[in-house]
């Protein structure tokens, strides 16, 4: 993904497709992207490219500039700890043909987080689907789902900052663009007790 802080006003008629995500390093990408490989010899269908695979927090769709600047700064009461996703789960939906992976156990911080977000979003009126988070990666769009395994070898990813990404609709498929990227604060090591009693 391009990462840019710099939002060009001249384009797109001033409004901008955004939406909140995760988004890993290119070595997690790379194993989602082997893991999608092979399922994609059962299923067939478009497979996400491995600089596009990312996990969604919250979709905004489209916002007025004036708006955007909102959405450039999260409150700090947003921000969750750091964590490890481990993604283990995979699937397909047969509605829309999306071959996913995702985590069989959500991390409280990733709920946090993503509630977190709705919250604040709710209350600045942006406009949400009601349908509930449902963490994923779509690895395959428009796939065949007939029978597929699970689980799969479990992808372990630490998640150390969210983005707002920029989504253009191309026609060979969607170019993402980070506008910021905000840190998740560190996890604390535990304490430890240098008494003796
Ligand atoms: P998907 O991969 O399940 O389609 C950019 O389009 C990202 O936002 C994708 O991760 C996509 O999820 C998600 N997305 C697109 N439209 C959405 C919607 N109406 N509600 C929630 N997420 C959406």
């Amino acid at each position: 993904m391009a990462a840019d802080n710099a939002v060009r006003p001249g384009l797109n008629a001033g409004r901008r497709r955004v939406f909140f995500a995760l988004w890993p390093d290119a070595s997690v990408q790379a194993s989602l992207a082997k893991a999608a490989g092979s399922i994609h010899r059962m299923t067939h269908g478009r497979l996400t490219s491995a600089a596009n695979i990312h996990l969604t927090l919250a979709f905004i769709g489209s916002v007025s500039l004036e708006r955007l600047a909102l959405l450039l700064a999260p409150p700090a009461e947003v921000v969750s700890r750091a964590f490890i996703l481990t993604l283990d789960e995979c699937g397909c939906w047969p509605r829309n043909g999306i071959v996913w992976a995702a985590p069989s156990k959500i991390p409280d911080a990733l709920g946090a987080l993503a509630a977190n977000l709705e919250r604040w979003l709710r209350a600045a009126q942006f406009e949400l689907e009601v349908r509930g988070f449902s963490p994923h990666v779509t690895l395959i769009r428009h796939a065949r789902c007939g029978q597929l395994m699970r689980s799969m070898a479990p992808v372990e990813w630490r998640v150390g900052s969210f983005s707002l990404v920029e989504s253009q609709p191309r026609s060979g498929g969607s170019v993402y663009r980070a506008l910021g990227t905000w840190p998740l604060a560190p996890v604390r090591s535990p304490c430890l007790r240098n008494d003796h009693g």
